[in-house]
């Protein structure tokens, strides 16, 4: 099927500022006029939203990664079906923060290597990779510091700790050049304006040269 919109995703550590980019992003682009879907995951439809209570509230050992990887995907997949890729269809620009890149690192690599696993099910059952995707790259400890800041009840993976932000973050990078072709890696840890405008001025680039 040949997309008419734009699948733009934000991925990174928690706390990297994705939320706060893609929201900056989604108004400036909303103020020159296009018509922009604000998404994240998990969660994003009403159906995935009930699974993001169930991946992450509660006791860090409440799943396995076998387990947290189905739920994810099916998440996921209603997320698709419903609003994704209708919006799409529709020649939106659809901007969703995290997407599979997340399950490819938090599943994929955090309790041994299941991204075999995770890219098996990601062809069979969701089949789309976004068209463009931030990387929104920074130090594990602020970023940690200001995910922590924030309170609430969704920590299962906060609870996680620093080593394994650590490992997200390399884990980041090295799928950053496996996808080169559609990966955009980005300083985060500078002022919110200062990162904005890079963001801004790597969409630009992409919407003018896809059309
Ligand atoms: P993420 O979605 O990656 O977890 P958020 O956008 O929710 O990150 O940001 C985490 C916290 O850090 C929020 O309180 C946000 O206001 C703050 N924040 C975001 N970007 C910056 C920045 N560039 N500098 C300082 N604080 C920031
Ligand atoms: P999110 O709400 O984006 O957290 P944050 O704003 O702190 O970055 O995502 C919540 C957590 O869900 C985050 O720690 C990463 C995790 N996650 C996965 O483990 N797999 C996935 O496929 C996705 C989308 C998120």
């Amino acid at each position: 099927m040949t997309s008419k919109g734009h699948f733009i995703t934000f991925e990174g550590i928690d706390g990297s500022g994705k939320s706060t980019q893609a929201r900056m992003l989604a108004d400036h682009l909303r103020a020159q006029g296009h018509d922009v879907i604000l998404t994240r995951e998990p969660g994003g439809s009403p159906g995935a939203e009930e699974i993001r209570a169930l991946v992450l509230q509660g006791d860090p050992d409440r799943w396995s990664a076998e387990t947290e990887l189905l739920l994810f995907t099916a998440a996921r997949r209603d997320h698709m079906e419903r609003l994704i890729q209708p919006a799409i269809d529709k020649g939106q620009i659809v901007i969703c923060d995290r997407f599979a890149d997340s399950t490819r690192m938090y599943q994929g690599l955090s309790r041994g290597d299941l991204r075999a696993k995770v890219d098996t099910l990601h062809t069979l059952m969701i089949g789309r990779e976004p068209d463009l995707t931030l990387l929104i790259d920074m130090d594990p400890a602020t970023g940690l510091a200001r995910a922590k800041g924030r309170q609430g009840t969704e920590e299962r993976f906060e609870d996680f700790g620093t080593e394994l932000q650590e490992k997200m973050r390399a884990g980041f990078l090295s799928l950053a050049s496996e996808f080169a072709h559609r990966f955009q890696t980005l300083d985060g840890a500078r002022d919110m304006d200062a990162v904005a405008h890079d963001v801004r001025r790597v969409v630009a680039r992409h919407l003018s040269s896809s059309g």
